[in-house]
C-alpha cells in the first residue's frame, strides 16, 4: 500500500510513521509536512535511510502539489494528521487553524476524489464531542458540541469528510482518539511542558483549580489504532479511541514531580484557559469490538518510560525550548497567564 501520511513530523504522526514502516515492510509512506513549529525531522532521523519512506516539505492546502504527489506516488490512502493543534494557539489566533484544519481537509479531500483513492483516514480528536460532567464517557454517537477554536476546526473537517463519503461514497474513516503522550511530544503540551521545566526547575503552570480531567493514551497505542482502522475500519465510519485513563491535571503533575524527583514547590496556579473543557473520557468499546484493537501500554509503565525519555533526549527539547517556542512561552505563560519572568 501506498500512503500519503500528512503532518508526520509532528509528534503523533512522527511516532505512526516509525511504527507503520517497522511494522510493514509492504507499505511505501510518504510524509507531506510543511514544518510548521511543531514539524521535526529530528523525530524521523530513525527512518531517514528507509527506502519506503520519503519526506517532502509542503502545506496540504497546495492543490497542485497534492494532486501531483497522489499521482507521482501511485497513493492508494491518505491519512491525514496535519493540523494547528494545540488550544492555546487557537485561543489566540484562530485563522491559520481553520486555513490548516478546514480547507487543509477540504483540499486532501477534494484531490483524493479526483485521484480516486482506497482508505481517506481522518486523524481527529475527542475535543469536538465539547466537555462532559463528573460521569459518562463521549460515544462516536454523541452530538459534536466543540467549544474552542481548535476544536471547532476539527469539528468542522470531521463533518466535511463524513459529507464526502455521504455524498461521493469516499470510503472515509475517522478516528477520534483522547490526549496522546510519549516521546516526541512538542514541550508546549501539558506532559512534556511539566516533564521539561520540573528537570529545568522553572514553575509548573496549573490553569484554574487544576481538577480539569483527560483521558491519556500512549502515542504507541493510538498508532496501533490507526493501523487496525486502516487496514480493517469499515468505510464512512467513525471509531472513538482512548485507554480508560482519566486524570486530574494537578494529581498528574505530582506524579510527574514525583518521577523527576523534583519538588512540589515549583507548582504554581495560574489564570485558567478561556472556556477550558472540563472533562473528557472515551469510550473505545466500539474499535475493540470491531476490530480487536485495544490499548496495551499501562499508564503507570507508559508515563515512567516518557519521563525517562525526556530525561535521555534533554538535547532534543532543549532546542525546541531555546529556539521560537521561547517567544510563544514568555507571552503565553509570563504575561497573560501572570508568572513572573
Ligand atoms: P503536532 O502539532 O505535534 O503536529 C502537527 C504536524 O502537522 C506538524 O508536523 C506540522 O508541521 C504539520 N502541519 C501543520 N500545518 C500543516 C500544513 N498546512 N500542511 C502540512 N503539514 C502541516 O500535532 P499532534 O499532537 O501530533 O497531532 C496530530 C493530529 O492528531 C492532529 O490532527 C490532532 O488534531 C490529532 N490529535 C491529537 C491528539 C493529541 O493528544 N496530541 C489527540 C487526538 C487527536
Ligand atoms: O483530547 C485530545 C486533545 O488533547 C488533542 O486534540 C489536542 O491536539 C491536544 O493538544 C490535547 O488538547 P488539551 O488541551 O487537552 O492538551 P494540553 O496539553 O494543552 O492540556 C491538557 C490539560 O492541561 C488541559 O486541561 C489544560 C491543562 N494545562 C495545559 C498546559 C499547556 C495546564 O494546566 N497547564 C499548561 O501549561
Amino acid at each position: 500500500m501506498n500512503i500519503l501520511v500528512t503532518g508526520g513530523a509532528g509528534f503523533i504522526g512522527s511516532n505512526f510513521v516509525r511504527y507503520i514502516l517497522e511494522e510493514h515492510d509492504e507499505f511505501k509512506v510518504l510524509n507531506l509536512d510543511k514544518l510548521t513549529y511543531a514539524g521535526n525531522l529530528e523525530n524521523l532521523k530513525e527512518v531517514e535511510a528507509n527506502q519506503n519512506y520519503e519526506f517532502v516539505c509542503g502545506d496540504i492546502c497546495n492543490a497542485d502539489l497534492v494532486s501531483l504527489l497522489l499521482r507521482q506516488h501511485s497513493i492508494s490512502a491518505v491519512i491525514n494528521f496535519a493540523a494547528e493543534s494545540h488550544v492555546d494557539r487557537s485561543i489566540a489566533g484562530a485563522a491559520e487553524f481553520v486555513q490548516t484544519n478546514v480547507q487543509g481537509t477540504l483540499n486532501l479531500l477534494d484531490r483524493a476524489k479526483e485521484h480516486g483513492i482506497d482508505r481517506f483516514l481522518q486523524v481527529s480528536t475527542d475535543e469536538v464531542y465539547g466537555s462532559l460532567g463528573d460521569t459518562g464517557a463521549f460515544t462516536e454517537s454523541s452530538p459534536l458540541q466543540p467549544h474552542n477554536p481548535y476544536s471547532a476546526s476539527k469539528a468542522s473537517a470531521d463533518l466535511l469528510v463524513h459529507s464526502y463519503h455521504h455524498t461521493f461514497g469516499m470510503p472515509v474513516l475517522i478516528t477520534r482518539c483522547s490526549n496522546n503522550y510519549g516521546p516526541y511530544q512538542f514541550p508546549e503540551k501539558l506532559i512534556p511542558l511539566m516533564i521539561s521545566n520540573a528537570m529545568e526547575g522553572k514553575p509548573l503552570p496549573v490553569y484554574g483549580d487544576g481538577k480539569n480531567v483527560r483521558d491519556w493514551i500512549h502515542t504507541l497505542d493510538h498508532s496501533k489504532a490507526i493501523e487496525a482502522v486502516l487496514l480493517n475500519g469499515k468505510p464512512g465510519e467513525t471509531y472513538n479511541i482512548g485507554s480508560e485513563n482519566e486524570w486530574a491535571n494537578i494529581d498528574l503533575v505530582h506524579r510527574i514531580l514525583e518521577l523527576v524527583g523534583a519538588s512540589e514547590d515549583l507548582i504554581t496556579f495560574v489564570k485558567d484557559r478561556p472556556g477550558h473543557d472540563r472533562r473528557y473520557a472515551i469510550d473505545a468499546s466500539k474499535a475493540k469490538a470491531e476490530l480487536g484493537w485495544g490499548p496495551q501500554i499501562g499508564f503507570e509503565d507508559g508515563l515512567a518510560e516518557t519521563v525517562n525519555w525526556y530525561k535521555q533526549n534533554q538535547e532534543w527539547w532543549q532546542n525546541i525550548k531555546a529556539g521560537g517556542y521561547q517567544d510563544y512561552y514568555r507571552r503565553h505563560y509570563l504575561k497573560e497567564r501572570g508568572i513572573k519572568d
